[in-house]
């Protein structure tokens, strides 16, 4: 799996039985700033992109070559073991309403390289289909994480945060719900030259900006009813800066940024996922703690918790989900919900790329 946060790639050794699902072994990679910065530059029109989006395409295929050949030897496990990769592709843009989403990796290469079945491209079918092809995760979230007398909600902050609720009697929810880390990330990029701000830190140290938080959510992706999906087509730096003024501190920008993330989720909880009894979150967002402590400030008294209490370490949730996607795709079977995406009906998603 790699995300919108366009932080690298992170991938699972996962085993389906009797329903159950269990991660076995993990790996990461992070992207060379070479890689993700030209991701990066793909995201908006471009001189050459084609050229330039089937380059990188092959170099991201080595670098999850790389990524699966560091899983396999850390489990010590031969490729003929593995029944299928699934592999979502870097997305470079999501545009529903258009009639299209692209997620750029070569996945002939990666069979090739892997010598292991590839099944990739799962959300164009769901877009044919009338859907907004994502998000696709609630379906995972619904076979591993629900409750038969528990109202759960799980939220994975990645770039993009998605929510899903799932109530006693399999009722499902889910959309996403705006930015997760994705415009944190760019800002502490932009002035501590990181990647992102480790734990938070950074945006605790300042206030929220009031004018610029109010002017952030008057965004109308916000108050739209699901089904939605969005990226960074709506949520990006050039987004931020159209709204910023020069004399704002830097760190008071972050802290709204935190804001802003909370305050969404927050929202589409109250506004779209309503009764339910239990909130537990996945994705890296879960690993910064302020968020997570603003979020369950605005939540209390219903407590958060981390995905790892129901079975998977919130890092590696969105990679077993793709995996069971790929499951899915193999053995025919439907795996988006239509209820979630909007699509006209249960699709089998995936293609797939013999090895
Ligand atoms: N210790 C941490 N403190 C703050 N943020 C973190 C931490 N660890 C991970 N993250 C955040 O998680 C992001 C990666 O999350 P991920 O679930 O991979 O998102 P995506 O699916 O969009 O790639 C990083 O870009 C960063 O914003
Ligand atoms: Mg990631």
């Amino acid at each position: 799996m790699s995300g919108t946060s366009l932080d690298g790639v992170d991938a699972v050794v996962i085993e389906f039985k009797d329903d159950q699902c269990q991660v076995l072994h993990t790996a990461s990679l992070a992207y060379p700033d070479s890689i993700r910065s030209e991701l990066l530059a793909l995201h908006i029109a471009s001189h050459n992109e084609l050229e330039r989006s089937a380059l990188i395409a092959n170099q991201l295929s080595a670098l999850y070559a790389d990524c699966i050949q560091q899983l396999l030897s850390n489990a010590t496990l031969s490729a003929a073991k593995i029944k299928a990769i699934g592999c979502h592709g870097q997305t470079i843009r999501h545009r529903p309403e258009l009639g299209f989403t692209l997620q750029i990796f070569n996945p002939a290469l990666l069979a090739e390289l892997t010598g292991i079945d590839v099944v990739t491209d799962f959300r164009s079918r769901d877009i044919a289909a009338g859907g907004q092809g994502a998000p696709l995760v609630p379906a995972f979230h619904h076979a591993f994480f629900g409750s038969p007398n528990r109202n759960r909600v799980v939220i994975n902050i990645g770039g993009i945060a998605n929510l899903t609720s799932i109530s006693a009697i399999g009722h499902v929810i889910g959309f996403d719900s705006g930015p997760g880390n994705m415009l944190m990330d760019a800002w502490a990029e932009k002035h501590l030259g990181e990647r992102y701000d480790h734990d938070g830190k950074w945006a605790s140290s300042g206030q929220v900006i009031v004018p610029l938080l109010v002017r952030l959510l008057a965004h109308p992706y916000f108050k739209q009813t699901p089904p939605k999906s969005t990226g960074r087509d709506l949520f990006s730096l050039a987004w931020l800066l159209d709204y910023l003024t020069p004399d704002w501190a830097a760190a008071d920008v972050q802290r709204t940024l935190l804001e802003l993330s909370a305050q969404t989720i927050s929202m589409a909880l109250k506004d779209f996922c309503k009764g339910f009894d239990e909130i537990y979150v996945c994705g890296g967002g879960a690993l910064n703690t302020e968020l997570v402590k603003r979020l369950q400030q605005l939540q209390s008294p219903t407590r958060i918790r981390l995905s790892d209490t129901l079975g998977i370490n919130v890092l590696w949730v969105e990679a077993a989900a793709f995996a069971w996607l790929a499951k899915q795709g193999i053995s025919r079977q439907a795996a988006n919900l239509p209820a979630v995406t909007g699509a006209k009906g249960a699709r089998i998603l995936g293609a797939i790329y013999a090895s």
